[in-house]
């Protein structure tokens, strides 16, 4: 056999399966295609090789270079068809993405420290037998100051002091505010409830305060009312007392101060000492007489506590939060600890 002839049997072999490797649709055509052209007995390779031993010996190094050539294409047309069916299996994984490999956790949102702190003292006074009260946010001032013993003059009424929203000269309609505590609570409650009364509520507040490491013009109160017979001052601490111990700690200490507010009497400042340094959390006292009959209940009947404290500081204490402002940044990286 001429050289030229052999080279063009081997030319058009290569094109014939190049063709059919690229054009094999699935698995079983690969193969048919590796059987036609590579297949050790009858394959068509296979029979143009045998050609090889009729060419002039002068011819023969050129045509068996040749020869191994277009082999070596044949055999990589059929591994690149191999592949490329391999990769249809595993689609993603030709899109750059393996769908066995562990994959990249969500990034999940949790509640806000103050969330996971309000819950944490509904739970913990929860158990102390306090059932959750909740009242608006949006206050009129029957149930801020009036009902509270906080008459017309007072200065804690002063708009320099409060979020007032109305006011009287805007209108007829009454005066509103945004709440500046949860002592309102206590109010509609026991305007609705006759005693025994053990409610706690949570919730914001509102003053217009410079914000700083410790005060912010918005933050949380968690307000405490017991009212029954024969409830005294020594009540009062001892649920105090076991309200810190459950969320600071056992070697928490706890302390009153003599103080005023114009809705309990006796009045005291709560501090709490906890690991070595004293904080001031808030006040509390016995339920002012004139509160009780504001709200329709015999003082010589009935005698109750009150307290109401900074959530934000108890939050901050526990966890060693220095700047109660931070809670407030949206920060991911400070939120992101709690
Ligand atoms: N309402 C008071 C305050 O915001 C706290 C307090 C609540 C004091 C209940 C006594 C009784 O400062």
């Amino acid at each position: 056999m001429a050289l030229t002839e052999f080279l063009s049997q081997l030319d058009e072999l290569a094109a014939a399966a190049q063709s059919a490797f690229s054009s094999a649709a699935d698995a079983a055509a690969v193969e048919a295609a590796r059987v036609e052209f590579l297949g050790a007995k009858s394959g068509r390779l296979k029979a143009v090789q045998k050609g090889l031993g009729s060419i002039p010996a002068a011819d023969k190094p050129a045509a068996g270079q040749r020869f191994n050539a277009v082999k070596q294409q044949i055999e990589a047309a059929l591994e690149a068809a191999q592949k490329r069916l391999a990769g249809t299996a595993t689609q993603a994984t030709a899109a750059g993405c393996d769908p066995t490999t562990p994959g990249t956790p969500l990034a999940l949102g949790h509640l806000h420290p103050i969330t996971q702190t309000i819950e944490e003292l509904k739970d913990i006074m929860g158990r102390l037998g306090f059932s959750v009260a909740e009242g608006p946010e949006v206050e009129d001032e029957w149930h801020n100051f009036e009902a509270l013993n906080i008459p017309a003059a007072h200065p804690a009424r002063d708009p320099l002091e409060n979020f007032y929203l109305t006011t009287a000269s805007s209108g007829t309609a009454p005066t509103m505010l945004l709440r500046s505590q949860t002592s309102t609570v206590q109010i509609r409650v026991m305007e609705h409830t006759k005693p025994p009364v053990r409610i706690i509520s949570l919730g914001r507040v509102y003053r217009p305060d410079t914000a700083d490491a410790t005060h912010y013009p918005m933050f949380h109160q968690i307000e405490g009312l017991l009212v029954d017979r024969q409830v005294t001052m020594a009540d009062l601490k001892s649920v105090l007392r076991l309200f810190a111990a459950s969320y600071l700690g056992h070697d928490v200490h706890i302390r009153f101060r003599p103080s005023f507010f114009p809705f309990t009497e006796p009045s005291v400042e709560v501090d709490m000492q906890w690991q070595d340094r004293w904080i001031e959390f808030g006040g509390a006292g016995m339920v002012d007489p004139h509160v009780l009959r504001a709200v329709g209940y015999d003082p010589d009947e009935v005698s109750g506590f009150a307290f109401g404290l900074g959530v934000e500081r108890l939050c901050a204490r526990r966890h060693h939060v220095t700047d109660i402002r931070e809670f407030y940044k949206k920060d991911v990286r400070f939120l992101h600890q709690f």
